[in-house]
């Protein structure tokens, strides 16, 4: 735990419990004011509530140049990048991968190279479509691990971060209201729901909530797609390739198109944003993972459309390098905001409670 960046949270989080201008804006306010003192796990919980929507920062007026030097969305995003390296295993990893997209482009020309070289080594005798540069059961010796692995590495994760929080006895209610709240990233929606101004001081947009949803949802429909050829190749005796009108092609393409509009969207709004409204140490990664994103689908759109040796390695590896990337980078994002919107519907029913009984 970072000693200092927590003191400087908790002072401004203790201007604004007694400021309480922003009270509607989102999820941390009400949080922030069902206290009156602050431990540091309590400030690692607001922190991964936080969506970074800036809209408490351009609505302050404590904001530099007045002496108490307001920046709330900044000093949330120190802490939070802070909790996803400190908390992660193992730990320098993830402050490598979190700091730099110049590592991250490293691990996927590396995830690719290995690729080609399954593929000059392990190329089967017969098969057709993608089997006939790797054969199915190379496939799945490389991609389960490393489906597997991250996933292990980010429950332990999420494990510390539990204990850190104080997170208490998890409901399936309570992760129901969170799934809820993540699905339409409510906190991103400016409070009544006119849009954040992440990207321009004086204009409300939902720009990145819709760009964030056209990404998640392609990622969905690509991953239904990948499951989808996993049931007609174990289930229905269908290996690949498919046609177009099959449920992998269907779900896939769309899903594809999805994902590399969303990523488009949100690096074109994180270039006109203001870096010290986040956490500026890590903006390289967080361009590196979004890229990394498009290029996962948009190889996978190629291979589709042109088939060959060459987009299989370099799908696969972009495919590889992100599935292997997953608990040291930005991708957390999306599992600790789970636990932490899951930890506010339980401490909001456990205040309800208490209320309920006085
Ligand atoms: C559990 C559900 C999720 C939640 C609650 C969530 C929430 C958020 C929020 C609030 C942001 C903006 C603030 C920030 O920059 O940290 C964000 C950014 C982002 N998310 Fe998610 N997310 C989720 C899942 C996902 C998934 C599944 C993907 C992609 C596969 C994804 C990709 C991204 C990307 C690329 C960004 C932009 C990063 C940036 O601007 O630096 N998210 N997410
Ligand atoms: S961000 Fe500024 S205006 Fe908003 S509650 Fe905090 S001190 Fe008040
Ligand atoms: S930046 Fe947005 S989400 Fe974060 S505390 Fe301020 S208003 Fe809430």
């Amino acid at each position: 735990m970072s000693p200092d960046l927590h003191a400087e949270a908790r002072r401004q989080i203790e201007i604004c419990n007694a400021c309480r201008y922003c009270e509607g804006y989102c999820a941390v306010f009400p949080a922030l004011m069902r206290q009156t003192v602050f431990a540091d796990g309590d400030i690692t919980q607001l922190a991964n509530l936080c969506h970074n929507c800036r809209g408490c920062y351009y609505a302050c007026q404590y904001t530099p140049p007045h002496e108490f030097a307001l920046n709330l969305p900044g000093i949330l995003a120190e802490v939070r990048q802070d909790s996803w390296e400190r908390l992660a295993w193992p730990a320098p990893l993830a402050r490598r991968f979190h700091e730099s997209g110049v590592a991250l482009a490293g691990a996927l020309i590396v995830g690719i190279a290995l690729i080609f070289l399954a593929l000059t080594a392990l190329r089967p005798a017969s098969g057709e479509g993608f089997y006939a540069y790797l054969s199915h059961g190379a496939m799945v010796a490389i991609f389960a691990p490393a489906f597997l692995m991250p996933l292990a590495a980010i429950g332990v994760a999420l494990g510390r971060y539990w204990r850190e929080v104080g997170g208490g006895a998890l409901r399936l209610r309570h992760l129901r209201a969170a799934l809820g709240d993540a699905a339409r990233l409510r906190n991103l929606g400016g409070g009544q729901g006119q849009g954040c101004n992440f990207e321009i001081e004086d204009r409300f947009s939902d720009r990145r909530r819709r760009a964030h949803q056209a990404l998640v949802l392609g990622f969905l429909l690509c991953f239904g797609a990948t499951s989808a050829g996993t049931v007609m190749h174990y289930l229905m005796d269908w290996p690949a390739p498919y046609p177009l009108l099959s449920l992998p092609k269907l779900l896939g393409v769309p899903g594809g198109m999805l994902m590399v509009a969303g990523a488009a969207g949100l690096v074109h709004l994180k270039l006109r944003a203001e870096r010290e409204l986040g956490s500026a140490r890590v903006w390289g990664g967080e361009i590196g993972f979004i890229l990394l994103l498009g290029i996962v689908a948009a190889t996978g759109l190629a291979l589709m459309a042109f088939g060959g040796a060459v987009w299989l390695a370099l799908h696969l590896g972009a495919v590889l390098s992100f599935f292997l990337l997953m608990p040291y980078s930005k991708m957390v994002h999306g599992f600790y905001r789970l636990a932490a919107l899951a930890a506010d519907a339980r401490a909001r029913e456990a205040r309800g409670s208490a209320d309920a009984a006085d």
